[in-house]
């Protein structure tokens, strides 16, 4: 059976080129980057490469780019790093866990965190921003795309506004990069973070910006990598891959990939809206559109449960995200849709299709093929419109 992953924002294949990149540095280059002679230096010369690479897709100087683990550290470390008791601390309800945890365990460590609302449109107005200041805010923590809706933030606004209140500004940029180009002069941020993952390259790496003179202390201690912002023996195959990744996104990026992933987004969107009962989550504010990454839609289907639609299309051969993560052995509708205003059934049943950047027309067509029979199945036996189920 034909099979087709519509669920990039969860995570992506490696690109052929990426493993190719990779794979000397596994078994002929395998050495650490730490060491002084010639298999250490290979390996040095490498992730140094890979860093320029990474300041280019910044558009900051290689000293300010510290390869890590991915998303979750470089979100943890923003926080950890740089907040302590007494701090108060501003991000958005519809961050990703990384960040709401961090700011969870802050809280029993005295950092006072204010989390701004989103419209429901999923935008966060950056006046919001402005008005939740005080004179204790050190940090302030914005996505640039949400992983559900694909809603881009308004961080250039957001940079300015950290700017004339002299405080810290992080950006999460797992979802946008390589969907949007990055530059973090333009942002004005003082950190921002990626992971490989879900941009074609290696699972468990990623990197941060970290503007020259921003003082965060490092989360793993030991020894002096990464000029003391990063201990541990440096990744070097997930680093070369992260690099060749970044080197094909941003090619991309200028070639009309994006443009291309946009239009079969729109098509697929259209597609799926043409069945009763569904709607977008998070493509208008009011009556404008909002700006998302190209490869997403959050679509909800009236009168049947979110979950039991992702197994169907699994068992069709469609690989897609449900409005509900399983959260202690419960499902609880996605705290991004229910920050939004949705109600809990309608959260439930809403599903994320994320584009990969290979995909084609024949993949649109063969999910918008299974869809309505499965979405027509469902209602047909659904206890929630049978009533059995609130
Ligand atoms: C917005 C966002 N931030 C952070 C992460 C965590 O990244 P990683 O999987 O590299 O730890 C994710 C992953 O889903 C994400 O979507």
């Amino acid at each position: 059976m034909r099979r087709v992953y519509a669920d990039a924002n969860a995570t992506t294949p490696l690109l052929p080129e990426v493993m190719e990149a990779m794979r000397p540095f596994w078994i002929d280059h395998f050495g650490n980057a730490s060491s002084i002679h010639q298999d250490g230096q290979r390996a040095h010369s490498a992730v140094n490469q890979a860093r320029e690479t990474l300041a280019d897709f910044f558009n900051c100087h290689a000293a300010e780019v510290v390869f890590n683990s991915g998303g979750t550290e470089g979100d943890n470390t923003a926080l950890f790093g740089l907040l302590r008791p007494g701090d108060h601390f501003i991000t958005t309800s519809i961050e990703h866990s990384a960040i709401l945890e961090a700011a969870k365990r802050l809280a029993s460590q005295g950092v006072e965190t204010t989390f701004i609302e989103p419209h429901s449109s999923g935008w966060i107005d950056p006046t919001a921003i402005q008005l939740a200041l005080r004179q204790e805010t050190r940090l302030i923590s914005v996505m640039l795309a949400n992983n559900e809706t694909g809603v881009l933030q308004p961080v250039e606004e957001i940079g300015k506004i950290a700017l004339s209140a002299s405080t810290f500004f992080h950006i999460d940029a797992v979802q946008g990069a390589g969907k949007v180009p990055l530059d973090v002069r333009r942002f004005g941020c003082h950190l921002l973070s990626i992971s490989a993952h879900k941009m074609h390259g290696p699972k468990g790496v990623g990197a941060m910006f970290v503007r020259r003179g921003t003082p965060i202390e490092s989360l793993l201690v030991g020894g002096s990598h990464e000029r003391r912002r990063r201990a541990g023996t440096e990744n070097v195959p997930g680093i070369v891959g992260l690099a060749k990744a970044v080197v094909l996104a941003m090619n991309s990026l200028g070639d009309g990939t994006i443009e291309r992933l946009a239009a079969l987004r729109d098509r697929l969107e259209a597609g799926i809206l043409r069945i009763s009962g569904t709607g977008v989550n998070g493509a208008w504010d009011g009556d404008k559109p909002v700006a998302r990454v190209a490869n997403t839609t959050n679509i909800w289907f009236d009168n049947l449960e979110g979950e039991a639609l992702v197994i169907a299309l699994d068992l069709k051969g469609v690989a897609v995200s449900g409005g509900s993560a399983c959260h202690s052995g419960a499902t609880e509708p996605s705290h991004v849709l229910m920050a939004m205003g949705l109600d809990k059934n309608r959260a439930r049943a809403s599903l994320r299709f994320s584009l990969l950047k290979t995909a084609t027309d024949h993949d649109v067509d063969y999910i918008l093929s299974v869809v309505p029979e499965a979405v027509e199945h469902l209602r047909a036996i659904s206890p929630v419109v049978a009533g059995t189920r609130g």
